[in-house]
């Protein structure tokens, strides 16, 4: 965004723009984002566009999220503590107990601006510049920024339409692990295929994991979108 807006102003004045660092000359932009400009090119062209890059949501955002925000009261918007908001932190890990049948609490939680910010922190805190993550592809394309702001390389394991998009075995999974692989990341339910992995398959993912020494990182921004069970 910095960045953005560096080029913005310059672009408006006579002065250029110093080189820009080679980690942001290697990460690409959002395909997202790019899809969006060709789209909104092709409306001003007059052709009807179905958009489907973006998940706008249809349904009603939470009745107490929004009279939360219409009873907010305080004068002064302060500053958060680094960790997180404690009423969050503990409404989350109430929720995750109860679903997962685990037991987390504050010392294992960070509350973040979003997905993007907790995904790029994990591959930070996970890997050195040059490692490896094992992804199942077709997946969320904005990984792509993430890895390479973090120096981190993607290896994807490709997953086909005829099997569904399942995950692939074991054996398969293990030949794509090399000495620079620290983790697998799986996107559940998975963007943009909409396949849920099985309790199998998340049972061999964590076995391989335990027998490699490498991090599981779930994204699981759709989790409570899943409707058959
Ligand atoms: C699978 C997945 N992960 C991460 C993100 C990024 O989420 P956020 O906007 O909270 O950074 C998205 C956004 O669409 C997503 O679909």
């Amino acid at each position: 965004m910095v960045v953005g807006y560096l080029e913005y102003t310059l672009s408006r004045s006579s002065m250029s723009l110093p080189p820009l660092s080679h980690r942001a000359q290697k990460t690409p932009a959002s395909p997202i984002r790019r899809l969006a400009g060709l789209a909104q090119q092709a409306e001003e062209r007059g052709a009807k566009v179905y958009r489907l890059n973006i998940g706008q949501p249809d349904i009603h955002s939470p009745a107490e999220f929004l009279e939360g925000l219409a009873h907010y009261s305080e004068k002064v918007v302060a500053y958060e503590t680094s960790q997180g908001h404690k009423a969050l932190i503990d409404a989350w890990s109430e929720s995750l107990n109860k679903d997962y049948g685990i037991d987390v609490g504050e010392p294992q939680m960070l509350i973040t601006m979003g997905a993007s910010e907790a995904l790029i922190f994990t591959f930070m805190v996970c890997c050195d510049p040059g490692d490896e993550i094992l992804i199942f592809d077709p997946t969320y394309a904005n990984y792509i920024g993430f890895s390479a702001i973090s120096g981190v390389r993607l290896v994807p394991l490709p997953c086909s339409i005829e099997e569904k998009f399942a995950i692939p075995t074991r054996a398969e999974i293990e030949r794509f692990i090399s000495p620079y692989t620290r983790a697998i990341l799986l996107c559940n339910p998975n963007n943009p295929t909409g396949t849920v992995a099985t309790d199998e398959e998340l049972r061999a993912l964590l076995e391989v994991c335990r027998e490699k020494d490498l991090y599981l990182i779930v994204d699981e921004t759709y989790r409570e979108f899943v409707y058959d069970g």
